[in-house]
C-alpha cells in the first residue's frame, strides 16, 4: 500500500479548476504570446508608496518587529481597525474582543470552518461564489449545500428555499456583497435583517465576507452587516487589505463581530500560526490612517477601467452589465458559445487562441455556467485589444454580434 495518501477530505476536492487555466497561461507565455491576464482578482496597481516606506523604515529601524508578532493583532492594529470601523460604518467594536488580525481574509475563512465544523456538518454556500467557502468546508470534514444566486433575483438568495432539513444540520452560512464573482450589491437593507433573522432562528454563524466593501463606484457606499441590529449576535465580518489598498501580496486582513466566534477562531489559530508579521501590521495601520488619501484613487482607476472595457465591448456589439462594485465584470456568454463550448472550454480556447485569460463562470459553481468573470487588472490601453480578441473568437465560432 502506498503510505503517501492524502486525507479523505483532501481527496474529495477535484484538482483546482483554475490550475488548467494557469497551465495554459504558462504555455502561452512560453510561446511568447502577448498574454493579457484578467483571470485572477490579483490587483496590478502597486501598493501606495507611503505604506511601502512605512514597511521599509519599520524593518530597518525597529528590529523588535523581526520577532514573533502578537497573533491576535497588536493593540495598535486593533485600535486603528476599531477607529476606522467607527468612522467608516458607524459601528463600535471592542478592540479586545471583537477584532482579530488575519493573514489575509482567506486564511480566516478557512480557519473559521475548521474551528466550528464537525464531520458531516453542513455549510450553506452561495452558488456561484468565491471557491474558498466550498473547499475549506470539505477540508474541515463538512458538507456543502449550495444555494443559487440567480440573475433574475439580482443574485440574492431566497433563504426560504433552503430545505429546513439541511438548515437543521448546518452551522455556517456564507454571504458576500459586493459579490465575487457576480458583482452584485445589496441595495435594500431588508436583506440584512432577513439574513440576520434566518441565522438567529437556525443557530447559524453568519459569515459575511466584505472583501470588496471599498471597491465601489458611482457614489455607491457598501455597508457592513454589523450596522444592522442583532448582527453581532450571529455574525462575523471579514475584511481584506488586498483589494482596498492593493496589498494582496502582503497577506493581511481582519475579522470583526461576534466575540464568542472570534475567541474560538483566535484559539484555533493559536495552534497553527503566529499571526501577521509585526511590520506588516504596522504597514496596515498606516494604510488605514491614510485611507482618505489612497482609496478614492484606487476606486477611480477601477471605475475608469470598467467604463473603458464596457465601451470597448459595446463597440464590437457585445453588451455587459455595469457593476456598481468590485474589480470585475460578470459577463453572460452568447448562447451559441454556452451550447457548443461551456464557460471552461471557452476560457481555454480564448486563452490558447488570443492570449486573453479570464475565469470561467463554472469555476465558481454550477450556477456560474454560461458566464465568465473578467478582472480589471490591466492598464487602460489594453482593453481595446481585449475586445478585438473577443470579437475574433466570437466571429470564428459564428456568434452574431449586434
Ligand atoms: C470574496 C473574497 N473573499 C476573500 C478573498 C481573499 O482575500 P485575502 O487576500 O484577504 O485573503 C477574496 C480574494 O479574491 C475574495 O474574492
Amino acid at each position: 500500500m502506498n503510505s503517501i495518501t492524502p486525507s479523505k477530505n483532501l481527496q474529495q476536492l477535484p484538482p483546482y479548476l483554475f490550475s488548467r487555466i494557469n497551465k495554459l497561461k504558462l504555455e502561452a507565455y512560453q510561446k511568447k504570446l502577448d498574454v493579457i491576464d484578467l483571470a485572477m482578482g490579483n490587483p496590478d496597481l502597486p501598493t501606495d508608496k507611503t505604506i511601502v516606506e512605512r514597511l521599509c523604515e519599520t524593518v530597518r529601524e525597529h528590529p523588535k518587529t523581526h520577532r514573533y508578532p502578537q497573533a491576535k493583532g497588536m493593540p495598535k492594529f486593533r485600535k486603528t481597525v476599531s477607529d476606522w470601523f467607527r468612522k467608516r460604518f458607524g459601528v463600535h467594536l471592542d478592540p479586545e474582543k471583537e477584532i482579530l488580525a488575519l493573514i489575509g481574509s482567506k486564511e480566516g475563512v478557512a480557519h473559521l470552518c475548521m474551528s466550528f465544523l464537525n464531520p458531516g456538518d453542513y455549510t450553506l454556500v452561495p452558488d456561484p461564489a468565491y471557491p474558498v467557502y466550498y473547499n475549506t468546508t470539505i477540508l474541515s470534514g463538512g458538507r456543502v449545500y449550495l444555494f443559487p444566486l440567480e440573475e433574475k433575483n439580482n443574485y440574492l438568495p431566497d433563504f426560504a428555499k433552503i430545505p429546513q432539513k439541511i438548515v437543521n444540520k448546518s452551522k455556517i452560512i456564507f454571504l458576500n456583497y459586493p459579490n465575487n464573482p457576480t458583482t452584485a450589491i445589496v441595495e435594500d437593507e431588508k436583506f440584512f435583517y432577513e439574513a440576520i433573522r434566518f441565522a438567529k432562528k437556525n443557530n447559524l454563524i453568519l459569515c459575511y465576507d466584505n472583501a470588496y466593501s471599498e471597491i465601489t463606484f458611482d457614489g455607491y457606499v457598501a455597508p457592513s452587516i454589523l450596522q444592522y441590529e442583532g448582527a453581532k449576535d450571529v455574525a462575523v465580518e471579514f475584511h481584506s487589505f488586498s483589494k482596498t489598498f492593493s496589498m494582496a501580496g502582503w497577506r493581511v486582513g481582519f475579522v470583526v463581530g461576534n466575540e464568542q466566534i472570534i475567541s474560538q477562531l483566535e484559539k484555533f489559530k493559536s495552534f497553527i500560526d503566529y499571526g501577521v508579521p509585526t511590520f506588516i501590521q504596522l504597514s496596515a495601520v498606516k494604510a488605514l490612517l491614510e485611507y482618505d488619501n489612497i482609496v478614492p484613487e484606487i476606486r477611480k482607476i477601477y471605475q475608469q477601467r470598467r467604463d473603458i472595457m464596457i465601451k470597448e465591448f459595446k463597440k464590437i456589439g457585445y453588451e455587459v452589465p455595469v457593476p456598481k462594485a468590485t474589480m470585475y465584470l460578470w459577463c453572460k456568454l452568447p448562447q451559441k458559445i454556452v451550447d457548443e463550448y461551456g464557460s471552461l472550454k471557452f476560457a481555454e480556447f480564448l486563452l490558447k487562441e488570443t492570449g486573453v485569460a479570464i475565469s470561467p463562470g463554472v469555476g465558481f459553481g454550477p450556477h456560474g455556467e454560461g458566464y465568465f468573470r473578467l478582472a480589471l487588472v490591466t492598464a487602460n490601453n489594453r482593453f481595446h485589444d481585449v475586445a478585438l480578441r473577443f470579437k475574433k473568437i466570437f466571429l470564428s465560432v459564428g456568434v452574431k454580434l449586434k
